[in-house]
């Protein structure tokens, strides 16, 4: 079931609420300040509970539709649990198949991308369809006889859905991602049209810091001026946010400077204001959706296996394709190439930097115990749903 969901006036309280916290120096609030611990961040049993209860229980994104496009395009991602082969069937559905061979678990495809009609193992030259099917037992007449429709790769649910793959990795799942997301984000997701867009150079990091450290430092709106004093501090505002809650996901508004025009109007939202703010979801558990007046910017966070110490951050960008902008193929490059570069500046000199060095400090065995503010509002709901997935019942 979808909802329709007022953007237009939802865009135009939150801005009016935002001038009003730019001109009284406020931002929305969390009930009180909180308490926080090292040892969420650094400690191997939670994490072990956070590839469990967490990835292996709701859908997250895991790429853009656009970058598997053509019949058996496939792409490998390395998920908590599983390593995965996301592939494009002959119907124009996707699979996602455990990259890892029935016989004797050699890993089949080494690649992070390509175009493959038949998996075949590298060891013993066992083969396998696009769907996952046991194709070939190579000599079989002295291997022995076996159901080999029990023997195909191991498939984990998946689902497209507003332009994006979304799994749960563990293959005893179902996947739902509308219910997942619930009526609002849904109606949210859906009005973004991003099924309509192309995925530009998906960049994957691995990081040596806690996912949720990463998560964190990109729902941050408190440090901006502070971490990034002459780049992003210089455009954005600091420490002004206006959120809605919709439970496990949720969306907010942030301002430029320039919005400061408008302090004192009474302002109705129109297209012209995508320049003056920043409009964000969290699409829980681990991802970042940014829209801007030309693209989206998709961050999303994951935990490698149950190691508290690392993770992978990968960075999407969403535009019009070279076809759908009209522009020459060496502008729309030359354009994407220099927002990429911009990105990466701030992530990589500014940010990384700083969230790194949470980590080695997570690690100190006795550095007191920290605190969460008020308006810390977004870290405070990232907090809520993860220790919800984490202690519900399985
Ligand atoms: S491990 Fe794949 S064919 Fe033997
Ligand atoms: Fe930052």
């Amino acid at each position: 079931m979808t909802i329709a969901v007022d953007l237009t006036a939802l865009r135009t309280r939150a801005l009016n609420r935002l001038l009003n916290h730019i001109d009284g120096s406020a931002t929305d609030l969390w009930p009180e300040i909180a308490g926080a611990s090292a040892v969420d961040f650094a400690d191997p049993i939670r994490a072990e509970l956070e590839r469990d209860r967490v990835f292996a229980t709701v859908p997250f994104i895991v790429a853009h539709s656009s970058e598997v496009a053509g019949k058996h395009d496939f792409v490998t991602v390395e998920l908590p649990r599983n390593k995965v082969i996301l592939i494009r069937q002959r119907d124009g559905g996707i699979k996602a198949l455990i990259n890892s061979c029935r016989h004797r678990g050699a890993e089949l495809v080494s690649e992070e991308s390509g175009k493959c009609r038949l998996f075949s193992c590298p060891y013993h030259r066992w083969s396998y369809d696009p769907s996952g099917a046991l194709r070939t037992v190579t000599l079989d007449d002295t291997f022995g006889e076996f159901d080999r429709s029990q023997y195909g790769l191991v498939e984990l649910p998946v689902e497209e859905r507003h332009g994006f793959i979304w799994m749960i990795d563990d293959p005893a799942r179902e996947i739902d991602v509308a219910a997942w997301l619930g009526p609002e984000m849904d109606a949210i997701m859906a009005s973004y049209r991003i099924d309509e867009l192309v995925s530009i150079d998906p960049h994957t990091y691995r990081r040596p810091t806690n996912w949720k450290i990463m998560q964190d430092g990109f729902l941050d709106n408190y440090h901006v001026k502070y971490a990034h004093p002459n780049t992003a501090g210089k455009m954005l505002h600091t420490n002004h946010v206006v959120l809605e809650d919709f439970g496990r996901s949720f969306w907010f508004l942030t301002a430029r400077k320039t919005l400061d025009e408008y302090i004192g109007h009474d302002v109705v939202w129109d297209d012209s204001m995508e320049a003056h703010t920043i409009e964000s979801c969290f699409l829980g558990p681990n991802t970042m959706l940014l829209k801007h007046a030309t693209h989206f910017e998709l961050l999303t966070f994951r935990p490698v296996g149950a190691d508290p110490n690392q993770s992978i951050m990968q960075m999407r960008i969403m535009a019009p394709s070279i076809e759908a902008s009209g522009l020459e193929p060496e502008h729309w490059r030359k354009r994407w190439a220099k927002n990429w570069g911009l990105l990466i500046a701030i992530l990589h000199d500014e940010d990384f930097p700083i969230l790194d060095g949470s980590q080695r400090s997570m690690n100190n065995l006795d550095a007191g115990p920290m605190l969460l503010g008020r308006n810390e509002i977004a870290s405070h709901l990232f907090r809520r749903l993860i220790d919800e997935l984490i202690g519900s019942p399985q």
